[in-house]
């Protein structure tokens, strides 16, 4: 119970890894914000998380300002401060290069990354003193992808914003951390189809994708007392898909 009487705010909390975070945050004590732009997957989310008054949700579209600034309102209505924030909300759209047309860049940049900054920025003011922030980058960042351009540059975008906020929010004590997740299984990549899905997971050196949950562990790890001397940090959570190698010399 490393959560009571905190407030946390998951962006994107209405399904796959925002809502496992969700769920690990309140089974800890935490009161809970979750906001995604459907309402009728926030009421389906809210109905499996079953924490009554610890739970707020909100229809919110997190690369509007004005809508980001409504939502923290009534948080802080509710819940009064807020203590952790994970943005994790974010969209994957496959596209070759060629076939990237202006309102699809725009979608992607707008959600992902311009999501990002404002959805920490305008926290600012509800944030505790010694309070965390953790952003959801991508391992994608670190590889040459070409159906995702957009997206794997809006992931190193987010990284280097966690160490641009981390110096920023110094003075504040809050520490500000990425974490760089390989492929969990959530619907974001249920559309890639088995067969793909399975190769993918030959490519990773633990032999299977990953799940929210263990995302969700990471993500509180790093919002909690034992990640005190962590900030600035971005934390691959891959099955060692980035760093390891399954060449074999002999
Ligand atoms: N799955 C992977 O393999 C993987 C790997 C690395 C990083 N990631 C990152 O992890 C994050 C979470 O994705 P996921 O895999 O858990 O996928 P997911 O199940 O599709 O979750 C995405 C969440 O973001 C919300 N969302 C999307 N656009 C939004 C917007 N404009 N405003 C507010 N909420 C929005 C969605 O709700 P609505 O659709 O109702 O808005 C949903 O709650 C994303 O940032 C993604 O890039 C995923």
């Amino acid at each position: 119970m490393r959560f009571v009487d905190k407030t946390v705010v998951v962006t994107g909390g209405s399904s796959g890894m925002g809502l496992a975070v969700a769920s690990a945050f309140l089974l800890e004590g935490a009161n809970v914000a979750i906001c995604g732009r459907s309402q009728e997957k926030l009421d389906r989310a809210a109905e499996t998380l079953n924490a009554d008054k610890r739970i707020l949700t909100a229809a919110v579209d997190v690369s509007q300002v004005s809508d980001l600034d409504r939502f923290y309102r009534q948080v802080s209505d509710r819940f009064d401060h807020i203590d952790v924030v994970f943005a994790n909300a974010g969209i994957g759209v496959l596209t070759g290069l060629g076939e990237v047309d202006e309102a699809t860049f725009d979608k992607i940049v707008g959600i992902n990354f311009k999501g990002v900054f404002f959805t920490v920025q305008q926290a600012l003011p509800y944030l505790t003193n010694g309070g965390a922030i953790v952003l959801n980058a991508s391992l994608t960042q670190h590889q040459g992808l070409s159906d995702l351009t957009v997206y794997a540059a809006t992931k190193a975008a987010v990284s280097q914003l966690a160490r641009s906020f981390a110096t920023s929010l110094m003075s504040r004590c809050i520490r500000v951390n990425a974490i760089s997740p390989g492929v969990i299984e959530t619907d974001m990549i249920e559309g890639m189809g088995d067969e793909k899905l399975q190769t993918l997971s030959r490519e990773i050196p633990m032999g299977r994708l990953g799940r929210s949950e263990e995302i969700a562990k990471v993500v509180l790890f790093l919002a909690s007392e034992e990640a005190s001397y962590i900030t600035g940090e971005d934390l691959l959570v891959d099955g060692g898909r980035i760093r390891l190698s399954l060449w074999q010399g002999a």
